[in-house]
């Protein structure tokens, strides 16, 4: 369902020096920078697993995120997902995944959530029937039933949470991706939040990729359909490789 073969990205800027001089400087002088962020990263999942990816920050799973949703381009390397080259951004592939980010705020701020979830309903063409049984069948799964109709800056930030995972789920996507999703939330949410991604992976399998920073093991588990997680950063760098690492005997 999801092969990533050699990915890699190279970020290039440009070194910026301050004041009047260091400006002139910068338009005269432009001295680049490579910044390796993603180095030679090749995994697969299959459909309806659900891999937790678990990295220091700054290990690249922002960057990779953004490649295998078609938000980047690589510097190098292969990506499929369900068949479909992440970055072409064909409306068919769009309409298949979704994205979860725990630092980016997806929905209206001043409107409550319900109307967030309207828009997205009139975007993907959902039809009024399928929209209305999602509504309430997540509503009720993430306890949120009360709030639909809160402004979304007035909910807590595990409230809100919630309506951005219901809000990503709307189009019924075959394929999720979920970055630090639990980011700031207390133990208990964080729990809430993957129960609730367990109960809806097992019931609509759907396929899914938790990037998180956390090195918890036991806490992936709950994650984790496949009984193993990945890891990446500094350490796995220095392999070159992600490594897949076995958390559980
Ligand atoms: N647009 C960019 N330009 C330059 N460097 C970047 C850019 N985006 C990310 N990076 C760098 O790439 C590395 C990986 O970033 P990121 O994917 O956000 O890590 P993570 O999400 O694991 O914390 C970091 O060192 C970051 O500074
Ligand atoms: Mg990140």
């Amino acid at each position: 369902m999801i092969t990533v073969e050699h990915l890699k990205k190279d970020f290039t800027y440009y070194k910026k020096h301050t004041g009047l001089k260091g400006s002139l400087h910068n338009i005269f002088h432009r001295e680049s920078l490579t910044k390796e962020a993603v180095r030679d990263i090749s995994f697969s999942v299959g459909k309806g697993e659900m891999i937790g990816f678990l990295g220091p920050n700054g290990a690249g799973k922002t960057t990779t995120l953004k490649m295998l949703s078609g938000i980047l381009y690589p510097t190098g390397g292969k990506v499929e997902v369900d068949g479909y080259v992440p970055w072409e951004r064909k409306n068919e592939f769009k309409r298949r995944i979704s994205i979860v980010m725990g630092q980016k705020n997806q929905l209206w701020w001043d409107l409550p959530a319900s109307d967030s979830f309207y828009l997205n309903k009139c975007i993907f063409g959902v039809d009024d029937g399928s929209y209305r049984d999602i509504i309430m069948e997540l509503s009720e799964l993430l306890d949120v039933k009360e709030l639909l109709n809160v402004q979304v800056r007035r909910l807590s930030l595990g409230e809100r949470m919630k309506m951005e995972i219901l809000a990503a789920l709307i189009h019924r996507p075959d394929i999720l991706f979920l970055d630090e999703p639990t980011i700031g939330l207390d133990i208990l949410s964080q729990k809430k939040i993957r129960e609730f991604l367990k109960a809806y992976n097992e019931q609509w399998k759907t396929t899914a990729i938790i990037w998180r920073t956390s090195r918890h093991c036991v806490t992936g588990r709950l994650l984790s359909t496949r009984g193993s997680l990945y890891m990446m950063g500094n350490w796995a760098i220095s392999t070159g490789y992600w490594e897949r690492r076995s958390c559980f005997p």
